[in-house]
């Protein structure tokens, strides 16, 4: 070809020659290329976030991931001692506003500045516990029958797979309080155990535990979407469970004073609280609200079988190791007996204490988050709108200002006579959350637990293989169960 013209009309014609004249190695070049392009990139990100970045915002502080996945606890703590309250801290890619204790109260219940979640469902979960308990109590006790009776009378301490074991109780449980008895079959238990690990999983919960997940955060949720939207909650909840439900609304309608479909079936809590939702010129709920009714009901089973049955399983450990403290609870069920009803289970005072304890010392960090609705102005600083702000957790769990010197041991009767019942929140204690948002389950949950401790007690003896158990994700421990073996002893 003939550069001739070109170069001629060119302002730099040595320049362009010798450019026209160049003939590198394809793969070099692209290797070059891409280098050169990545640079730039990177520089422009740079520049742009510190341009972005308010100068009013709290400081920006690295954390080692190893530190921060392994001893989240510690890390978090070093981050904050050196700043004045809040700093903020990329954890897989996004940037978290992190507040110390005297910064929780506010960011957790002034929900005018800080949102849960925009358009979060909120329920009106447990307002009647004794149909509740009357609901899931028959559940607990055959399934721990069933797991008792398979061990042999007096033998020895025996490893059972109690993790297996609380998710299908609870699995079990949820669907005939949610959704009526009529749902309760092998396939259905087993599709809520998989969707509820399946949202758990979406939510990141088990993102902190594989180096890939960690390391391409944004990778790894796109394919996480991708396999729970595209293929788990189909297969589980919307060609399963999801279908009959929808079907079941259908027939609801202004004639149908208990929600139950025409008397087809039994109906669950759901299905009573579907009735608002009656358009009364249809006589029936209409096409969207019987999607969003799905909705709320998945987001329910998630929220009710996965954290309940992982603090189960860190309640059972924790028994495990403290047979003094097992020994009380015993003495409180001789006094009070086990009649299982709500109003009964709340007398126990000293259990009650002990899951206090329990939900306190586990090591929740980073577990409630609110996001600004506007630019919010918070000690020194000014949090931008639309961040994501987290109080640490152990910095009021743990705090000697609020527990006193012995504020990081596990103290099992710490509670008792203190009038604080492990569902009651406060500034000092806030495993369920906080304000508005907090979870409106808890009593419930509270009383399953307490219920599964007291029916197991009542037939085996506790111990833990080893005689500990070991914490796989420091960061998640509410949503993460410990990893640990059960032994039991059938004693009944
Ligand atoms: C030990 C078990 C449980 C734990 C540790 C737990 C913890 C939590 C936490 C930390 C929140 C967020 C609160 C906040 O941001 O302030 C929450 C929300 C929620 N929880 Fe629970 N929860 C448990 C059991 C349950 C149960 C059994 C149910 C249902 C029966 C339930 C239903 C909900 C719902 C619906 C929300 C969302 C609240 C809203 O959107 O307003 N949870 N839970």
């Amino acid at each position: 070809m003939n550069y001739q013209p070109f170069l001629a009309m060119s302002p730099f014609p040595p320049i362009m020659d010798s450019l026209l004249r160049w003939h590198p190695d394809p793969l070099a070049f692209a290797l070059k290329a891409c280098a050169v392009l990545a640079t730039i990139v990177g520089l422009s990100c740079w520049t742009l976030n510190k341009r972005l970045y308010p100068s009013t915002a709290p400081p920006i502080v690295e954390i080692e991931s190893s530190e921060m996945f392994n001893n989240p606890k510690v890390a978090y703590a070093l981050a904050l001692r050196n700043s004045k309250g809040i700093v903020g801290v990329r954890r897989k890619g996004r940037l978290e506003y992190i507040v110390d204790r005297s910064f929780t109260h506010q960011v957790l219940t002034d929900d005018s500045k800080f949102s849960f979640e925009l358009g979060t469902l909120s329920s009106e979960i447990a307002t009647r516990l004794d149909e509740a308990m009357a609901a899931v109590v028959p559940i607990f006790q055959s399934n721990v029958d069933d797991l008792v009776n398979d061990l042999p009378l007096g033998s020895a301490l025996t490893p059972v797979d109690f993790e297996a074991f609380v998710h299908r109780t609870m699995a079990s449980a949820m669907i005939q309080l949610i959704l009526g008895k009529d749902y309760l079959s092998a396939d259905n238990i087993k599709r809520v155990e998989n969707i509820a690990v399946e949202v758990a999983t979406l939510g990141g919960i088990f993102q902190n535990m594989s180096w890939f997940s960690r390391t391409f955060p944004s990778v790894w949720r796109i394919a996480i979407w991708i396999r729970v939207f595209l293929y788990s909650i189909p297969i589980n909840f919307i060609l399963g469970i999801g279908r009959e439900v929808y079907h079941q609304l259908g027939q609801i309608d202004s004639y149908d004073k208990e929600g139950r479909g025409r008397g087809e079936s039994d109906g669950g809590t759901a299905f009573t609280w579907a009735r608002r939702y009656v358009d009364h010129r249809q006589g029936q709920i209409g096409v969207l609200d019987r999607f969003w009714i799905l909705t709320v009901v998945l987001g329910m089973i998630f929220a009710s079988v996965h954290q309940t049955a992982v603090v189960m399983i860190w309640m059972a450990f924790e028994l495990a190791k403290r047979p003094e403290d097992v020994q009380r609870i015993r003495e409180e069920m001789e006094r009070e007996g086990l009649s299982m009803r709500y109003a009964s289970l709340r007398r126990f005072e000293f259990l009650d204490s002990f899951i206090r304890e329990v939900m306190r010392t586990k090591g929740d960090t980073l577990s409630t988050v609110r996001m600004t609705t506007m630019d919010v102005p918070l000690g020194e600083y000014v949090i931008p709108s639309g961040s994501f702000v987290v109080p640490l957790a152990t910095q009021s769990h743990e705090s000697e200002f609020y527990h006193g010197e012995n504020a990081r041991d596990f103290v099992g009767d710490r509670w008792v006579g203190q009038e604080k019942p492990s569902s009651m929140l406060s500034t000092s204690y806030w495993p369920f959350g906080l304000g508005r948002w907090a979870c409106p389950g808890r009593t419930l949950a509270v009383a399953e637990i307490k219920v599964l401790m007291l029916l197991l007690l009542q037939r085996t003896e506790f111990a833990l293989e080893g005689g500990d158990y070991k914490v796989v994700d420091p960061l998640t421990v509410t949503s993460v169960a410990p990893e640990g073996t059960l032994l039991l002893q059938r004693c009944v």
